[in-house]
């Protein structure tokens, strides 16, 4: 028994529990039939809201952290003999007789910790009601800070991509300047096929602004007039170290031979994206951020005689082609020692285009993946851009 409250104790000091359930009853008189827990934050605190099923019904309270452990050896001691705890590091199934020792099993984690909030309101990186000149310049809010409803999406999108950034900061060489002075090199990033650039000012305002990061970021695109704009309002705004080149991906490259450290690609179209991966690779980029789109190159090459019944129709061989597509890259970028983790970006009610190549370098080159790469070239009769990766 002292082992499991251990566990248990663990879970709730190393605030690692996403979920506990008791269940089982020790007696058939017990009133209330199983009992879940879960975290949950009240008024910014964390605290375990207790979840009682009667026959009829479901009561709650809520216990904070150091009231919950007495509840915990009660429940287990008096009321339960069964007990499934999910934890951010491990699962466990605990069984508990009158008898025996009880039985630990501990498996991997499958759950991961949810967004805590009683009112389940997302917090925001850019939260939605406080004022930031570049969502104000770009038309997403007014000068108060409100989001219009027609660029709801929008902004949705750009806090999602600020969250993948989050994640993958530990990855980008520390380049942080405290006293933000400038004789440290900056954290050089492009965004390639930048449009409108949403996602590039709000890179800027948040790597810059909110973290002080020492950074230059350059933003990419065909379209004169955008980056004309762009540039104008980078200018209003004295955002210094952001600016807009006009240019194809394909044929861009660094004047001074400068290694880029991040590259991010939204949405540029067919093998842009490719040519974009390429030029990461090559300058050692430590994080690449991808959400490849039109992916349109393998649809008139792709050849196999036992899949044509199905890529006979137009609808599901360009869906396949997508996915083959994105599949090689991503083998590709392993084989040249990056982490390849496919991610969603946007809901999917919103758009297709949704699925972000997430690859940060690792340095560990993989024959294996080249391999496999290969492997699947020849299966499906393609000749993919990404090829000329080598
Ligand atoms: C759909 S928009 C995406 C804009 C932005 N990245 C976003 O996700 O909000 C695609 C942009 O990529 C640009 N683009 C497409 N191919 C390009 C290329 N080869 N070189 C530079 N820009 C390109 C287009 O001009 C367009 O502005």
């Amino acid at each position: 028994m002292e082992k499991i409250i251990e566990i248990l104790r663990y879970s709730l000091e190393n605030e690692t529990l996403i979920k506990l359930s008791f269940g089982s009853l020790r007696k058939k008189s017990n009133l209330f039939k199983k009992t879940i827990v879960r975290p949950l934050l009240l008024q910014g605190e964390l605290c375990y809201q207790i979840e009682y099923h009667f026959t009829n019904k479901v009561t709650h309270s809520n216990l904070k952290k150091e009231e919950c452990l007495p509840l915990f050896e009660e429940l287990i001691y008096d009321t339960y003999k069964q007990i499934n705890l999910f934890c951010v590091d491990a699962d466990y199934q605990i069984l508990v007789s009158n008898t025996d020792k009880p039985k630990i099993i501990k498996k991997s984690a499958t759950k991961t910790m949810p967004q805590l909030a009683h009112n389940k309101e997302k917090k925001y990186i850019l939260p939605d009601g406080t004022p930031f000149d570049f969502l104000i310049r770009l038309g997403v809010m007014d000068n108060s800070g409100k989001v219009f409803q027609k660029h709801y999406a929008k902004f949705r999108q750009i806090n999602r991509f600020l969250e993948i950034v989050s994640d993958v900061l530990p990855f980008l060489p520390e380049k942080t300047l405290p006293d933000n002075k400038k004789s440290q090199e900056p954290l050089r990033i492009i965004d390639f096929g930048c449009g409108k650039a949403y996602l590039t000012f709000a890179l800027y305002h948040y790597l810059k602004l909110i973290l002080s990061k020492n950074v230059s970021i350059i933003g990419l695109d065909l379209k004169t007039d955008v980056i004309d704009f762009c540039n104008m309002i980078a200018e209003d705004l004295k955002y210094e170290e952001l600016q807009f080149l006009e240019g194809d991906i394909a044929e861009y490259s660094e004047k001074a031979n400068i290694d880029i450290d991040m590259v991010v690609t939204l949405h540029a179209c067919d093998t842009a994206t490719d040519y974009a991966l390429i030029k990461a690779v090559n300058w050692g980029a430590s994080v690449i951020l991808s959400v490849p789109c039109c992916q349109h190159e393998l649809f008139s090459q792709i050849s196999n005689d036992l899949h044509k019944p199905i890529l006979k129709h137009g609808i599901l061989n360009e869906r396949f082609c997508a996915v083959l597509t994105d599949g090689l890259r991503g083998l590709k970028l392993e084989e040249q020692g990056y982490e390849v983790s496919m991610v969603e970006f946007a809901s999917l009610e919103h758009t297709s285009k949704n699925i972000m190549i997430r690859a940060v370098k690792t340095g560990r080159k993989s024959a294996a993946a080249g391999e496999k790469y290969r492997r699947l070239k020849e299966y499906w009769h393609v000749n993919p851009t990404i090829d000329r990766l080598v």
